[in-house]
């Protein structure tokens, strides 16, 4: 299959076109580089040795999706990862948020429409669970439960737009996937997680303690209803992630369907900590800090469907996943910028 990936220059999408490129697929990137860097783009050329078209664009640009997309028509299938994702900034930006999650969303599907492109796998989230009233959360758990923020509106809204779009048009393929908390950077050091500023993660921070970066890392809670008081997540290898896309991709059926992509094991925040001062080698100075506004005390998946359906499951470990984010971060203390 020939893919569009929309934001394929950002975290998850640079290590999904290593895992389409190595199962055979083509990629083709559009990108605006907002939170990314074309780089990351040149990395996945280098441990490929594919040449990627790349187009520097806003994907609410219909027209130069259009251009884009006949240079190198055909193309089969959209892996839409394109959007903004801070949760804290999009409760202070809300129209912005909209605008450019749902705006994608709309372009890319006009897009798919006029040019004959079937398949679209979306980056939907565990966060449009909201506050889970039963755990494991599987697709079937209620949606929207206490969402406050408009970050996990637009994903919920974006999986509403996909599935009426569906229900009108039988030919199309729409898959959503809900990731859990993504961590790790592929094995090579040679891409991986690079946010600007301050990390908003557990991981990325625990990295930048881990380099020198940063002093500490606070502990959000050791309150919770957990076995040591802090927040237990589902934190998945973005390798896995990248694997669980082309699954996705090459199960994709008419209609519409949802999938968890996570582990199913709950991990909490000193875990992680201790995990990462084994793949590190060194201790990684925290303190107890109080709850974050908006955390919910744990959220882990029952991933089963993915395994059934797409004959997926996620095999790396938190150790697995502090070692490659622990190489990624000390190969690249500044990330892409001054590696
Ligand atoms: P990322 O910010 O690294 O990647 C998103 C990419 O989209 C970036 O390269 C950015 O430059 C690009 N982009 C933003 N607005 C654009 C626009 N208007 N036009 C074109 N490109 C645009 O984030 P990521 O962690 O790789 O996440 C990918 C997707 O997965 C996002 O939709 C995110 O909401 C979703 N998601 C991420 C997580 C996570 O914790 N990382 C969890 C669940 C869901
Ligand atoms: C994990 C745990 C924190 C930072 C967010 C989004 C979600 C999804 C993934 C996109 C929690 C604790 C964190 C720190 C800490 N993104 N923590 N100190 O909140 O589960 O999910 O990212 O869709 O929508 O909400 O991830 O990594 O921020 O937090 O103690 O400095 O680590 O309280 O228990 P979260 P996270």
């Amino acid at each position: 299959m020939r893919v569009l990936l929309a934001g394929g220059a950002g975290y998850i999408g640079a290590h999904t076109a290593v895992a389409l490129l190595e199962a055979g697929h083509d990629v083709l990137v559009v990108d605006d580089l907002s939170n990314s860097s074309a780089e990351a783009v040149a990395r996945v050329e280098q441990l490929t040795g594919a040449k990627i078209p790349f187009l520097a664009a806003d994907a609410r640009d219909v027209d130069a999706l259009t251009a884009f997309v006949r240079t190198h028509a055909p193309v089969d299938a959209v892996i839409h990862f394109a959007g903004l994702k801070a949760v804290g900034e999009s409760v202070a930006e809300p129209v912005r948020y909209y605008d450019v999650n749902i705006g994608t969303s709309i372009a890319i599907l006009k897009l798919m429409a006029a040019e004959g492109i079937p398949t679209i796998v979306f980056s939907s989230s565990a966060t449009v669970y909201g506050a889970p009233e039963t755990l494991p959360l599987s697709e079937e758990s209620p949606t929207g439960i206490d969402l406050t923020n408009p970050y996990g509106k637009t994903k919920r809204m974006i999986e509403e737009i996909l599935k009426d779009a569906a229900a009108a048009d039988p030919a199309l393929r729409a898959v959503s996937l809900r990731y859990f908390n993504p961590v790790g950077a592929h094995p090579s050091g040679r891409i991986g997680e690079d946010p600007a500023g301050v990390p908003n993660n557990l991981m990325p921070y625990v990295a930048r303690v881990a380099v020198g970066a940063l002093d500490r890392v606070g502990v959000f809670g050791d309150d919770y209803d957990t076995p040591d008081g802090t927040g237990q997540r589902d934190y998945i290898h973005v390798l896995d992630l990248a694997a669980g896309h082309v699954a996705a991709l090459e199960h994709a059926r008419e209609g519409y369907e949802i999938y968890n992509l996570g582990t199913g094991t709950p991990v909490t925040v000193l875990e992680l900590i201790a995990a990462f001062e084994r793949a590190a080698g060194k201790k990684i100075p925290r303190e107890i800090l109080p709850r974050r506004a908006g955390d919910v005390a744990a959220s882990y998946c029952d991933p089963s469907k993915a395994q059934r359906e797409l004959g997926w499951t996620a095999t790396r470990t938190i150790d697995e996943a502090c070692r490659d984010s622990w190489n990624w971060q000390s190969n690249n203390p500044n990330g892409y910028a001054r590696a």
